[in-house]
């Protein structure tokens, strides 16, 4: 089958490698793709906002499957506008797509569904945010609604810093996406993230992973859309994995198919591993970046035909999921003055970083005049190899990391370093 991949990061880079080469795959076409994606599909020049656009490429190039990487395309109802065409998609409809698209729905739901989640009030104003903070204690969590390019989310210490953050939030800090805002519950734990594929009905577990959200070492300064993660994450014991699956994914899936909004796509959970047991911190529709990277360097199978098959509600008759036993560790390299403004147009020679079987996926990379290779977004590179521990994958990442030169990048040190704790050296 033909298949059209829409997004341009990492996460685009690794499904594009998984399924250009699922046997499936007849032609993948990908836009806006980068240099990395193109050594593995055709290139083409589609805007995912203009709907009709997409549907008349489809149409002409026989695309049986859209793959949507990212949320936003998702979240403006591309998926429904596909389906309507009898374009199959692997993502969910706008309805569905609030799961990501509005905190506040997210937490209306696990409140009916009776989901594990941090105590919440919606707010749609100053004078009521302010007047709900009194039913709070620090620190305090303030999330506005809608889509943030996650950096919507405050954590505040003393009740000033959150009165004065949610000033800031209802006078237009996060645009639109700020106009409600949710104040939560701290919950204390370990994140872990949890991913499963639905067709709206059937229940696929895909996997788990760690990420690392802080531009520092040892967790330090401020968040980033992730500079390293890991998979599987052994904090998720099949126990907890069980209970997830129980108490929070199935409830969801299956309150979202009642209500006439199926679930058709990833979901991925992001948990709180707290004393009472997981509790959903948020959900995200689509693949985490650079959760995926790690994900897809572990999975083995027809990434096409699976993904097909979760668009067109027949998981009950895919194959088996299977994944290697290896952990798989990747390193976000940046350009200089990430999370802040990075420096674009940085030289990067990949040396002999993929020579013992690391992959290195293009995040934000792009090619000069002279066709080199340049630097043009925050994170720039995902160095992802495997290993039998988290110990040694780290240690393979890291010797693909050193042969890279990219004088104006920078990584984390210590991706992994919780479970290099736990593994105490063991590789
Ligand atoms: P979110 O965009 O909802 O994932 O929030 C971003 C980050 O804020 C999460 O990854 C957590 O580290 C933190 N966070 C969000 N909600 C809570 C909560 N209720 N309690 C503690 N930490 C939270
Ligand atoms: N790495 C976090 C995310 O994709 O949301």
């Amino acid at each position: 089958m033909n298949i059209l991949l829409l997004g341009s990061g990492g996460r685009e880079h690794a499904l594009a490698w998984k399924l250009a080469a699922a046997p499936s795959c007849s032609r993948l076409f990908a836009a806006p793709g980068n240099p990395g994606i193109a050594e593995h599909a055709d290139i083409v020049a589609l805007d995912a906002g203009d709907h009709k656009a997409v549907i008349a490429f489809c149409h002409q190039n026989a695309v049986e499957l859209v793959v949507v990487g990212p949320e936003a395309p998702l979240v403006a109802g591309l998926a429904e506008d596909l389906r309507a065409e009898g374009i199959a998609v692997f993502g969910p409809g706008k309805g569905a797509a609030q799961l990501e698209g509005s905190k506040g729905f997210t937490k209306d739901l696990c409140k009916r569904a009776n989901i594990p989640t941090a105590k919440y009030e919606r707010t749609a104003s100053l004078e009521e945010a302010w007047s709900a903070l009194k039913r709070f204690d620090a620190p305090f969590v303030l999330k506005a609604d809608g889509l943030a390019a996650g950096k919507g989310v405050v954590i505040a210490h003393t009740r000033e810093e959150a009165q004065h953050a949610l000033s800031e939030m209802f006078d237009g800090k996060f645009g639109s996406a700020g106009s409600e805002v949710v104040i939560e519950e701290f919950m204390h734990g370990e994140e872990a993230s949890f991913f499963a594929l639905s067709d709206g009905e059937i229940i696929l577990p895909f996997g788990t992973a760690q990420d690392h959200k802080r531009v520092g070492e040892g967790d330090t300064g401020p968040n980033t859309g992730g500079m390293g993660a890991y998979s599987p994450a052994p904090v998720l014991t099949d126990a907890l994995i069980d209970r997830a699956m129980r108490e929070v994914v199935v409830p969801t899936v299956r309150t979202l198919a009642e209500e006439k909004m199926p679930y058709r796509g990833v979901l991925y959970a992001g948990l709180m591993l707290t004393k009472e047991g997981p509790k959903l911190v948020e959900y995200n529709i689509r693949f985490g970046d650079p959760e995926c990277q790690v994900l897809m360097m572990r999975f083995e199978g027809d990434l096409a035909k699976l993904l097909k098959a979760c668009a067109t509600g027949d998981l009950a008759t895919a194959d088996p999921v299977r994944f290697s036993d290896d952990t798989a560790l990747t390193v976000v390299m940046a350009a200089e003055g990430y999370p802040g403004t990075p420096k674009k147009g940085g030289s990067i020679a990949l040396g002999d970083a993929e020579v013992d079987g690391a992959k290195v996926f293009h995040a934000g990379t792009a090619l000069d005049d002279s066709r080199a290779l340049v630097a043009s977004g925050g994170r720039v590179l995902n160095v992802t190899a495997r290993g039998s521990s988290v110990t040694e994958a780290q240690s393979a990442a890291y010797k693909a990391v050193d042969a890279i030169t990219f004088p104006d990048g920078f990584c984390r040190r210590d991706i992994g370093w919780r479970e290099v704790e736990r593994e105490g050296g063991r590789v």
